[in-house]
């Protein structure tokens, strides 16, 4: 039980860095569009996000990441900040459209020549690069062509990984396909409040598909050209849990998680789609081509599992498909952030149980957990005792976790600054240190001086 909605603390964290063994990686993580800005600059070429964001009504007070973090023009400043904070793993991604402005085709040498230069300040401080290939933000004239939805996709990544691992695979070591496949394709491709924006079954179903086939592809090119790479992918994973223990709610239940936490990760272990659980997936078929199953497997040097909450899931006829509906945490009255999620540490203790019991997932790294919570900013200083408190506790569950023998090695903090919340705008705050998006000033929160204070204890 969180006891995040207490004034203070009755007992302090004991938390040890050391308790988490020699070899474990400490880090934060960010997203290209999330954070970068110059969305013009220097050649490149427009995402479906330039697009979606220019659209009205999409985005919280019609925002949009044209500027963002300015991290494109401040990302020296921002890793002499993190090197300061004691941070030396750093997950960021690369902007497909900035280093292929049109998706396929001709290379911008001024997106890569960014990439370089970011990859080698990390490397000069001391920071290690992890690498997301596809963290949202596909080129605008792919999406022209149907984006995830054409099959062609496929060779489109491939290129794209191609070019990437050739120009950078001689610093990256550790790289990431895809980040939350089901997030992009289901609130891209299903729900319509992502970009492209795209609604229904007809958009989501071959989305899906091809999205598994380009986790895995994507993978093979990365160890075809960097034979020493480390490869993963990233997860969304919450704890599912049944609103009554009744046969309904149980299966309910059941049905959220193949969703949720099995439909991407299944086909790369050669489990195949939760077909059993979830009786939509049949109609994937239609997308399938002999081989596909092979194709779909991938033997991943580490799993990135990115967690923040649990749902709490009930029966319902009315839901088409999935007969199955969320228990909003608000009506719950329980402990929640800013997004309305729940804050439920032992969720990420849940999921690390979960993934690490597939035979075939070895080494799990959390590639984001964090939260949003309303900061003020008073005298200069963030008093953001409930972000700490987050960190503290979800924390403390992966310990648990590791300490029963679950395989996990790293932990990387959502998110380093403050960024662009994809359809909620700057609102939601994540940061570990805050921005204020007039000025760009960084003011580093209580949150990013306890994690610099803990990183610190022990090398
Ligand atoms: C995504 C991030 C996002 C974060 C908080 C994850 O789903 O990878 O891009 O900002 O969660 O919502």
């Amino acid at each position: 039980m969180s006891t995040l909605n207490s004034e203070e603390p009755k007992e302090r964290f004991s938390l040890k860095k050391r308790d988490f063994g020699k070899g474990f990686k400490w880090g934060v993580s960010t997203a290209a569009y999330q954070i970068e800005g110059g969305h013009q600059a220097d050649g490149k070429g427009p995402s479906i996000w330039d697009i979606f964001t220019s659209k009205s009504g999409k985005i919280y007070q019609g925002q949009n990441g044209n500027i963002a973090c300015d991290f494109y023009n401040k990302y020296e400043e921002d890793l002499y900040l993190m090197k300061d904070l004691n941070i030396h793993n750093f997950r960021f991604s690369i902007s497909w459209s900035r280093v292929i402005p049109a998706g396929v085709g001709t290379p911008n040498p001024e997106g890569i020549d960014f990439y370089n230069k970011l990859i080698d300040k990390c490397l000069a401080l001391g920071i290690e690069p992890w690498v997301t290939l596809y963290h949202w933000d596909l080129p605008a004239v792919l999406e022209q062509k149907g984006g995830w939805t054409n099959r062609e996709i496929i060779t489109w990544f491939k290129e794209y990984v191609t070019l990437c691992v050739k120009r950078f695979g001689n610093k990256v070591k550790n790289w990431m396909v895809l980040n939350e496949p089901l997030v992009f394709v289901g609130a891209g491709y299903l729900l319509g409040v992502h970009a492209p924006g795209k609604k229904g079954m007809k958009n989501f179903l071959p989305a899906i598909h091809h999205a598994a086939l380009c986790q895995a592809e994507g993978a093979r090119i990365i160890k075809q050209y960097s034979p020493q790479a480390r490869v993963g992918t990233t997860f969304s994973c919450s704890f599912i849990e049944p609103f009554r223990p009744i046969q309904k709610d149980i299966l309910a239940a059941q049905r959220i998680d193949a969703l949720v936490n099995r439909l991407f990760i299944e086909p790369a272990l050669g489990m195949g789609y939760p077909v059993k659980d979830l009786k939509f997936l049949k109609k994937l078929e239609k997308y399938q081509l002999p081989g596909d199953k092979e194709l779909l497997q991938y033997d991943f040097d580490f799993i990135g599992v990115q967690n923040y909450t649990r749902e709490i899931i009930k029966h319902s006829w009315f839901v088409p498909y999935i007969k199955a509906r969320n228990i909003k945490a608000e009506k719950r009255k329980v402990p929640i952030t800013a997004m309305k999620w729940e804050v439920y540490p032992d969720s990420i203790y849940q999921i690390l149980k979960k993934f690490n019991s597939y035979k075939k997932v070895g080494e799990i790294y959390i590639t984001e957990n964090g939260a949003a919570f309303k900061d003020i900013l008073e005298d200069g200083e963030i008093k953001d005792k409930r972000r700490t408190r987050f960190l503290e506790e979800y924390l403390a569950a992966v310990l648990k976790a590791k300490k029963e023998g679950v395989n996990v090695n790293g932990y990387f903090v959502w998110s380093f600054t403050d960024n662009f919340e994809w359809a909620e705008g700057f609102r939601p705050r994540f940061g570990l240190v805050h921005v204020d998006f007039k000025t760009q000033k960084r003011t580093v929160k209580d949150s990013g001086k306890w994690y610099s204070n803990f990183l610190k204890s022990f090398k």
